[in-house]
């Protein structure tokens, strides 16, 4: 973070607006016009370096130019079944990056980071709700395995180099959209997760939901996760920034709700939102998926003072608002 004005800096990534990595993700989620319209939101102009987060120089260029307290670091490829196919791509930009970007930081006297892992990094729950003590590490896509592998570069780090600072955010399932229907998820292509999904076929864009599996020891049978609102999470990050103020070495928080819904409650509580029914059909489960994955997250309210304000109802409303006022997405409408 810049002062009071934070610069906005990534990779050519799915996370960046304007990604123009040339080998992969053609696809990438991120657009120029979402930038654009943040600062509508925010009544301020941001400041917006792209960059590929693998390129030391350009890095070295970027904090030479500005003075830093904090990096929020969220550079990196995301797809499950890409990363399957394209293993060293998905190390080469998520490891390689992350310690172009730790080493730059260290070289300019940066020692604050906030990390945005995922609760992917517990694999396949031994018990439930996760907290942050669960064994990690038992991922079976090489995106999942890039988020445990940074988080244990970052915890070495921070053992050898006591004047590092850095919080890791396990992400539950982010949804939602900003509440002014201006921002929000476009994913290119096919989604492939769950809310995007339904959310383009309340809207019409799509005829119906496969729902992968109701043969789950769930009480429903589909698949439960724990959605998280997208703003609820952007605060976690927030209360993350001030933690690293208090020098706290390295800390691990899940971002969570604490409460699991089931596939089916989930086109149900969409189909409130939007009026709308939502067609679905059953079909073979996904490959790499749990039954049930939902977090703890009373550590983060205990010691980050953070916790989830906003409901499935609110998640959905706003998700709605987002898909009716942008039914084609950002670029297109
Ligand atoms: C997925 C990734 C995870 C990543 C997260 C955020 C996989 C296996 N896991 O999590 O690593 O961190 O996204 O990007 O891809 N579902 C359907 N039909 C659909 C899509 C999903 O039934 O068309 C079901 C799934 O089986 C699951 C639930 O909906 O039970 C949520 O799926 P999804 O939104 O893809 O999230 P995760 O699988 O939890």
């Amino acid at each position: 973070m810049q002062g009071a004005r934070p610069l906005s800096a990534c990779a050519g990534t799915s996370s960046c607006p304007s990604a123009s990595s040339p080998s992969i993700s053609p696809g990438a989620d991120a657009l120029p016009e979402s930038l654009r319209r943040v600062q509508q939101i925010v009544h301020q102009p941001i400041l917006f370096q792209e960059l590929d987060i693998t390129n030391e120089a350009a890095l070295q260029e970027l904090f030479s130019k500005h003075r830093f307290s904090a990096v929020m670091h969220f550079a990196g490829l995301k797809a499950v079944g890409e990363s399957v196919q394209k293993p060293l791509e998905y190390y080469r930009v998520n490891l390689t990056g992350t310690i172009r970007l730790l080493e730059t930081m260290k070289a300019h006297g940066v020692r604050n980071i906030v990390f945005s892992s995922s609760a992917t990094v517990y694999g396949d729950p031994k018990y439930l709700p996760l907290d942050e003590n669960h064994p990690v590490g038992g991922c079976t896509n090489p995106y999942g395995k890039s988020k445990y592998f940074i988080e244990e570069m970052i915890r070495d780090l921070c053992k050898a180099e006591r004047d590092w600072n850095a919080v890791l955010l396990r992400y539950f399932n982010p949804i939602g959209a900003h509440e002014s229907g201006m921002i929000g998820e476009d994913p290119q292509g096919i989604p492939n997760n769950l809310m995007p999904y339904v959310a383009q076929v309340a809207v019409g864009r799509r005829e119906f939901l496969s729902v992968f599996g109701n043969d789950y020891k769930t009480d429903d049978g589909t698949g439960v996760r724990d959605y998280i609102h997208v703003v609820d999470l952007a605060k976690g990050h927030i209360a993350a920034l001030k933690k690293l103020k208090e020098n706290c070495g390295c800390k691990i928080y899940n971002l969570g709700t604490g409460t699991g819904y089931s596939v089916l409650q989930m086109v149900q509580a969409m189909e409130k939102a939007s009026g709308r029914e939502i067609k679905y059909k059953i079909t073979g489960r996904r490959e790499g998926d749990v039954a049930s994955c939902y977090a703890n997250p009373a550590l983060a309210e205990r010691e980050l003072g953070w916790k989830a304000a906003f409901g499935l109802d609110k998640m959905c409303e706003d998700l709605w608002r987002w898909q009716l006022q942008n039914p084609t997405g950002f670029s297109k409408n």
